[in-house]
């Protein structure tokens, strides 16, 4: 059997000459946990060019949902950018990840810290209600460069408090934090800055961290993990894993470079 299924394009929303959005078709069978990621891609010469991507969506959706970067010459996204509903997609048959609940001890508020793409799987878990049963609060750190990178901002911030499923959770637990470093916006700055000076926190009107109460998920370029591991390691974070939960889970960005 193969190891993907070939399953077609149904929209695509494109925030960014370098960011875009698509949905495609999701196979019946096909089943993962929010948060995880799945190999998708297309057809190459000889084999298909598969790369890493979170699914965006929760799993409780009929449709797959992924967040892309463009990179002019990357072997998939060059081709992948310029996709058009009706068009063939490869998605795995399995997913897999870290960024899952279960491999996080229980704990009192729940930050999400992604930058760039790495707000994909974060999409997934603001949607799954158990995420709202288990932890009091969950704040997103969405970091990027320009406002126009703050992708799913207006859905997360006006649709999401009136999801059917999760809007009253929504309303009530979740905090939506977005940041940009490179131009004028409400809040500014690298994230791991605004944990260090305590500004979001003041901001979120939440304590500061806290390695016995609080959990964090990662997600993104590969220097702000690096930094948030070195900020969260002295504090006593462990990193959790499947049989081992602890009080973060790391993923790296499944971006082209
Ligand atoms: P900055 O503009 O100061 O580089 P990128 O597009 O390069 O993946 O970056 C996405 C966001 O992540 C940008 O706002 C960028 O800030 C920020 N960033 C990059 N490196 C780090 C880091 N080491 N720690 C925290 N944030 C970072």
């Amino acid at each position: 059997m193969s190891a993907t299924t070939l399953e077609t394009v149904t929209q695509i929303h494109h925030w960014t000459d370098t960011l875009f959005s698509f949905r495609t078709t999701r196979n019946s069978a096909f089943r993962f946990q929010n948060g995880q990621f799945v190999m998708i891609g297309l057809e190459g010469e000889g084999r298909p060019l598969l790369r890493a991507y979170s699914v965006a969506s929760p799993n409780y959706e009929e449709e797959l949902e992924f967040l892309s970067i463009k990179v002019p010459d990357g072997p998939l996204t060059s081709r992948l950018q310029h996709i058009a509903p009706g068009d063939s997609i490869l998605v795995g048959r399995k997913a897999t990840g870290t960024l899952v609940a279960d491999f996080l001890l229980p704990g009192r508020n729940l930050y999400l810290v992604g930058t760039g793409t790495g707000l994909a799987p974060f999409m997934s878990l603001i949607r799954d209600p158990d995420i709202y049963a288990r932890f009091a609060h969950v704040v997103l750190v969405h970091g990027v460069r320009q406002i126009a990178e703050l992708a799913y901002g207006d859905m997360i911030q006006n649709e999401l408090p009136n999801h059917p499923l999760v809007g009253e959770q929504v309303a009530k637990q979740l905090t939506y934090y977005p940041t940009v470093t490179r131009e004028p916006f409400r809040n500014r700055g690298r994230i791991t800055d605004l944990i260090t000076s305590g500004q979001l926190f003041e901001d979120c009107e939440l304590p500061p961290l806290s390695s016995q109460e609080d959990r964090v998920m990662l997600c993104g370029s590969p220097a702000m993990l690096k930094d948030m591991v070195a900020l969260l390691e002295p504090e006593g974070f462990i990193e959790g894993s499947s049989n081992n939960p602890g009080s973060f889970v790391i993923e790296k960005a499944f971006v082209e470079r």
